[in-house]
């Protein structure tokens, strides 16, 4: 839940640095700070705030042939766990005497009993973290072979971590190790790099190496070599990454949360591609790697997955049960993960993650590992941890999703799951007709998806409305109750206004007790098969002169007699009804966060890819 960024070669470090770190701040930006090698000592700027902070204390304290002459370094921009984002907090850490600096992802959870035994033999802290304590940690093994240092030091840690080293007098070498955080190296035409995420390199080299959880490595101009962490050598292959720096630019959207919504019709197609086969009516998964009989063999779906990504999941639960007659349990990573689960060898585990690295889901899909089902992922991110550590699944490749709040993940994982659910059926009872209905509707959302963008204007005209609001419920049946809530999470995350999705039925059972004129209620009703009882809950909404924003399939007219404002979308399948709901919620979130002049890719408190539990 963090950036790190390192740079080892012939060219000056600090601006390398600073240019990835800039790429990485959406992982978590409360602080940030920098580690160079010059001269054999170690200089450290560090700063609350952004990169952009960091870059101008780095201006004012280090002067400028100092910036040139150092060619090692590390930088950090921090989403705090242990301790606030105050400039002692930043990161880089260094040891008791000063030799080596650190920065650090990730949670070390028995830094209190380390640091209790440290103090004891004399160290100071100046920091609240639990980072200084694992510098110090290894300055202790320290006797001039920082690799060896960094080997013995996390013998002694537990916890999760993905770190990067410099030491004094070192001017051409950095130590990194992960452990449950992701840490990617690359060698470019000058030297070495290293990084949390590929975007923050890419703009240097393609050909990545990914860490594996207890690898250790020793980054040099000229070379990767990679260990475990009993320092025996490892071979990790190289992962050239297929998508164009560009992508991870605003590409002329006020927004990346902007720009992401407007490109999920590319965005789906992409999900698409390559992965239908009309002519059986099916989809082509390859990376799930099962056969058709091990298909049969599936007793239970177990959807892992938190947040938007769960939302997704209870979408697509449906589909399963419907296209595949399979019995779907959705559950909350982190739940499934602490409450000793009932998992059985006929289950297939499902955990669906955009960046791959969230840790509740990790962790869950590690604790049904342990447990002995086959498990598969659902990722966005190349070579993430998950998608690795899964061994069978399916790349979104939506491109990468830089605002914090998910949106294009939302709709191409409801439809990677679609497909996954259609091969099953087909596996199962469902005929090569309805899969080949399926195959055609899934094709056509891309287009589906441009319709309901183009009715941005009118969705910004009701986002002022809801702007004004200081609650709001959002409501739908079958899919589009977890469509609900997708839309309350998106309106909370980036407007700060408060916001329920709820079941529509539900909302009679004490939730309508809140409802007044200043409570707006957005009514996904696009789904005609439950219309007329939406309908209804809509009347009880308006009697209790709450506004109602109704979403309906093209044609339908009875809610205009009901609703404040209507909103039309074209008419889906009932399976597929959540993603034109989608859009909808996606921008009156932007747009009533855009008029409360809220930032909107970065909001307060969040991240990007949270990798602690
Ligand atoms: C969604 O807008 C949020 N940023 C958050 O709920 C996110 O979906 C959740 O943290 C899961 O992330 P993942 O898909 O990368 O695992
Ligand atoms: N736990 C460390 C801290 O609080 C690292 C947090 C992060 O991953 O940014 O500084």
């Amino acid at each position: 839940m963090c950036g790190i960024m390192g740079y080892v070669g012939s060219e000056p470090a600090v601006d390398i640095v600073l240019a990835g770190l800039k790429r990485l701040e959406y992982r978590g930006y409360d602080s940030a700070g920098l580690g160079i090698v010059d001269d054999g000592r170690l200089a450290i700027c560090k700063t609350p705030g952004r990169v952009k902070a960091l870059a101008d204390d780095v201006a004012k304290c280090w002067a400028p042939e100092l910036r040139q002459r150092a060619l090692a370094g590390i930088g950090h921009t921090r989403w705090a766990t242990h301790g606030a984002p105050t400039r002692e907090n930043a990161h880089p850490h260094l040891d008791a005497k000063g030799r080596l600096c650190l920065v650090h992802n990730g949670i070390i959870e028995n830094f209190q009993a380390l640091r209790a035994r440290l103090e004891q033999e004399g160290h100071s802290f100046l920091s609240q973290t639990d980072t200084e304590v694992l510098a110090h940690l290894i300055g202790e093994f320290y006797e001039g072979d920082l690799l060896r240092a960094v080997c013995a030091a996390l013998k002694h840690v537990e916890g999760a971590f993905g770190i990067a080293v410099l030491a004094a007098g070192k001017p051409d070498e950095i130590v990194v190790a992960r452990r449950g955080s992701p840490i990617v190296l690359g060698l470019c035409e000058t030297g070495a790099l290293v990084a949390s995420d590929a975007a923050a390199i890419m703009s240097l080299t393609r050909n990545l190496v990914y860490l594996e959880d207890h690898d250790v490595a020793v980054v040099h101009p000229g070379g990767i070599d990679v260990r475990s962490v009993d320092n025996v050598p490892v071979s990790r292959p190289v992962t050239v990454a297929d998508w164009d720096t560009t992508a991870a630019e605003k590409g002329g959207y006020a927004h990346f949360m902007l720009k992401e919504i407007f490109e999920q019709p590319e965005a789906l197609t992409n999900t698409l591609r390559g992965r239908l086969d009309p002519r059986e009516g099916t989809a082509v998964l390859g990376g799930l790697d099962m056969t058709p009989r091990e298909i049969n063999e599936i007793s239970r779906l177990v959807l892992l997955a938190c947040g938007t990504s769960l939302h997704a999941c209870q979408v697509a639960a449906y589909a399963f049960e419907e296209l595949a007659d399979l019995p779907v349990c959705v559950e909350q990573a982190a739940e499934f993960r602490y409450r000793n689960p009932i998992v059985r060898s006929t289950d297939l585990v499902v955990a669906v993650s955009q960046s791959g690295e969230t840790a509740d889901t990790l962790a869950a899909v590690r604790e049904a590992q342990r447990k002995g089902a086959r498990v598969a992922s659902i990722c966005n991110v190349v070579g993430s941890s998950i998608a690795r550590e899964s061994g069978r699944g399916v790349y979104l490749h939506a491109g990468p999703e830089i605002g914090v709040a998910s949106t294009k993940a939302f709709t191409c994982q409801v439809l990677a799951l679609s497909m996954m659910a259609l091969k099953f059926g087909r596996c199962r009872r469902l005929t090569r007709e309805q899969g080949l209905a399926c195959c055609q509707a899934y094709e056509a959302l891309p287009g589906v998806v441009r319709q309901v963008l183009e009715q941005h204007e009118a969705v910004r005209a009701i986002a002022g409305e809801i702007a004004r609001a200081n609650h709001v419920f959002y409501i739908g049946r079958g899919t589009l109750h977890p469509a609900a809530m997708e839309g309350a999470l998106k309106l909370k995350e980036i407007s700060y206004i408060h916001a329920e999705g709820y079941q529509a039925a539900e909302l009679k059972h004490g939730p309508i007790a809140l409802l007044q004129p200043d409570v707006p209620v957005v009514a996904l009703a696009n789904d005609p098969r439950s219309l007329d009882k939406t309908l209804g809950n809509m009347q009880e909404c308006r009697a209790r002169q709450a506004p109602v924003y109704a979403v309906v399939a093209a044609g339908e007219t009875a809610a205009n007699a009901v609703a404040t404002r209507v909103l039309e979308v074209p008419r889906q399948p009932p399976l597929l009804a959540s993603i034109p709901a989608a859009i909808v919620v996606q921008l009156l979130a932007y747009y009533a966060a855009l008029a409360r002049g809220c930032e909107i890719d970065q909001p307060r408190n969040l991240a990007k890819s949270v990798t602690v539990e």
